[in-house]
């Protein structure tokens, strides 16, 4: 069994990302946790290529890190397209290390899946409480794992999108996956057919966190749970959750 994991550079090249990624039902929650002071800080780990960034730098001053240059190029040029000033900043979210204090913090869109490791999760947390404010709030969403849907899911190849690129591609995507037992980490492969052909076959590991063990993680640091959510709009995390959004303080 390999212990290198990882994520394939066509899943962050920003068009592949971009053009697949079109949703913003997030959007409202996370506009809803601003802080009501315009002058506050707000600072997106993992923040790609602007999907949220974007159009929260419109209500707010925020600045977004993420460790992909495909990623960031993509944000900055939006950004510069909507005439907004937004601080971007290429670093790894477990290491970060800026000389400011923000009043909210938040990794949004499953991003923490990314850190394979107890200790990847805790030196960002570490990270997260180094540059919040006190009484800051931290934000943070990730999938509830569902043991259910792997079970279905390691089958075979399913189709999961097909979309076209903003550059002109036709994408269709299959998956499959192989969740590890020992680590909790599902080993999905994304099958991307460009125009018609094979064109690569990309990994896409993601760390799956339970729920009792992320409360404690939390707990640990010292961050107290506010709200745990199942949904974006706000319904109480329950068995049925796809998601665990957390607010904290
Ligand atoms: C699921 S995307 C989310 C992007 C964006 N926030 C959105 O909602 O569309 C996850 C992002 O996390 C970034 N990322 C993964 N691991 C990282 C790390 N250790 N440090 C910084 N960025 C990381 C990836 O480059 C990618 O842009």
């Amino acid at each position: 069994m390999s212990t290198e994991y990882k994520v394939g550079d066509l899943i962050y090249d920003a068009d592949i990302y971009d053009g697949l990624n079109t949703f913003l039902s997030d959007l409202p929650f996370y506009k809803k946790w601003l802080p009501t002071n315009k002058s506050a800080k707000i600072l997106e780990l993992c923040c790609g290529s602007g999907r949220l960034t974007i159009p929260l730098a419109k209500e707010c001053n925020i600045c977004g890190i993420d460790n992909s240059s495909s990623m960031l190029e993509r944000a900055k040029i939006k950004a510069e397209k909507e005439g907004l000033e937004i601080e971007f900043i290429e670093a790894d979210i477990r290491t970060l290390d800026i000389p400011n204090k923000y009043d909210l913090i938040f990794i949004p869109f499953n991003s923490i899946h990314h850190l394979y490791t107890n200790q990847d999760l805790f030196d960002t947390l570490n990270v997260v409480k180094k540059h919040l404010k006190k009484d800051g709030l931290f934000l943070l969403d990730c999938y509830n794992p569902n043991i259910h849907y792997i079970i279905e899911a390691e089958k075979g190849l399913n189709n999961i999108a097909e979309y076209t690129t903003g550059d002109g591609r036709e994408v269709l995507i299959k998956q499959t996956m192989h969740y590890e037992n020992a680590t909790q980490i599902n080993r999905i492969e994304w099958h991307y057919f460009i125009n018609g052909k094979l064109h690569s076959t990309q990994n896409l590991d993601m760390r799956m966190y339970f729920p009792q063990e992320l409360d404690e993680y939390l707990k640990r640091f010292e961050f107290k749970i506010i709200h745990k959510f199942g949904s974006f709009e706000e319904e109480i995390f329950n068995d049925k959750s796809d998601k665990q959004i957390f607010v904290c303080k």
